[in-house]
Order: C-alpha cells, then structure tokens, then sequence
C-alpha cells in the first residue's frame, strides 16, 4: 500500500484524514519522525498548503499530502479565515477563542451570521509535481457553544440541514460533508483518475 505523509501535527486533523483516506496508509509526521515547522505565511489555503505539502515532499523524498484550513465569519470580514490557528495566539484554548466570537457576534442577526469552514489540499510527489483541491461548508455561527466531537471551531459552527454544530456531529457525519472531508475525496479522486497513486 502506497505511503503517503499527511503534514500536520493536528490529531484531530490525522484521525479524521485516517478514516477518509482508508485505502492509503497515512502517516503522520510524528510517525515520519518530521519535527520541521513550515511558516504557514501564504496569503490563501492554497498556498499555504501547497508550501507545506511542497517543504516536506523535499525534505522526506515521499509523496506528502498537506491542508490548510479555517473559518471565515462573514460578519468579521472572513476572519479569523488563514489565522484561524492563531486567532488570539497559537496556545489560547479553544473555549476562550469560541466564547470570543460568540462575545463579538451577540447581538448579530440571524441572516448576518454565515460563515464556511474552507479547506485547501495539495499533494506534493517527490518529482516536483503538485495536486490542489479545495471545498467548503457553509454554515452560520451558533449562538451558544454546544457539542463535545471534533476539535477548534466545531462547537460554534451550526450545519442548517443538520440542525446540530459540526461539533454535535458524529465523526462519520461530519465526514459526510465537511470541507476537509469532501476536499480530501475530491483529492482521491483526481489521484486515481491521474494514475499516480496505487493501493
Ligand atoms: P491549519 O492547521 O493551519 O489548517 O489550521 C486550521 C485551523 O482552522 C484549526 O486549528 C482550527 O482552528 C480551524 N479549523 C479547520 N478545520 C476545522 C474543523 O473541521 N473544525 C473546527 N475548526 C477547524
């Protein structure tokens, strides 16, 4: 089975990544033993994840897949959109990040507070060539945090057709339609209609 390194070091990221791409063998950089930190400072997630998939392609001579993604509130100008990571530094939790926009959106109505979880990925191979997708959901910001599943953003993040935040969502359902999730299938599907990847 071919290997393929996805770079993040985002857990909830891998396991995700692990369970869409099933049919590839998936390894982490911890598992690869990469300790490099890319400077994630492209203006869009399809330059971000492009030089990350690109530095580590180089750096491990195998085929490296890498995403970048965030969450754009159109309320705030799309942010915190390619500084979602980073929204109020790097090590502030979650919690406090999500009570923030809550604490910034509170008297927002309802038709002004649309927003998307955008998810760019590129697969670098070790020939220099280079493979994007990207997708998205749309949703609107909640009004309370609400749901214990996923990770960053996903307790705030309220799917209409779901009637739940991504964050109340199983694994399995929030894979069904989430950016990351359709980005990664659209990336499997061009791979295999390209005939560069077995498994
Ligand atoms: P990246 O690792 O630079 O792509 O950072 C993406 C950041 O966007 C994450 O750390 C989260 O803050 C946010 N984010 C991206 N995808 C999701 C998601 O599926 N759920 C919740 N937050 C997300």
């Amino acid at each position: 089975m071919e290997q393929i390194i996805f770079a993040t070091k985002n857990k909830g990221k891998i396991k995700e990544v692990k369970s869409i791409l099933h049919e590839f063998e998936i390894i982490s950089m911890e598992e690869a033993c990469v300790a490099v930190e890319v400077i994630e400072d492209g203006k869009t997630f399809t330059e971000n994840a492009i030089k990350k998939a690109t530095e580590i392609s180089k750096i491990t001579g195998k085929i490296t897949m890498a995403d970048d993604s965030g969450l754009e509130i159109d309320f705030l100008d799309k942010k915190p959109g390619v500084y979602s990571a980073r929204y109020l530094g790097e090590n502030t939790p979650y919690i406090e990040k999500n009570n923030h926009i809550l604490h910034l959106m509170e008297n927002v109505p309802e038709q002004k507070r649309s927003a998307r979880f955008v998810c760019a990925i590129a697969t670098a191979f070790p020939n220099g060539k280079i493979v994007t997708t990207q997708s998205t959901i749309e949703g609107l910001i909640a009004h309370e945090i609400k749901g214990e599943n996923g990770f960053g953003y996903d307790p705030i993040f309220f799917v209409p057709e779901k009637g739940k935040t991504t964050a109340e969502l199983s694994p399995e359902e929030k894979n069904a339609i989430s950016h990351r999730g359709k980005a990664l299938k659209k990336m499997k599907e061009l791979l295999a209609k390209e005939g560069e990847i077995s498994h």
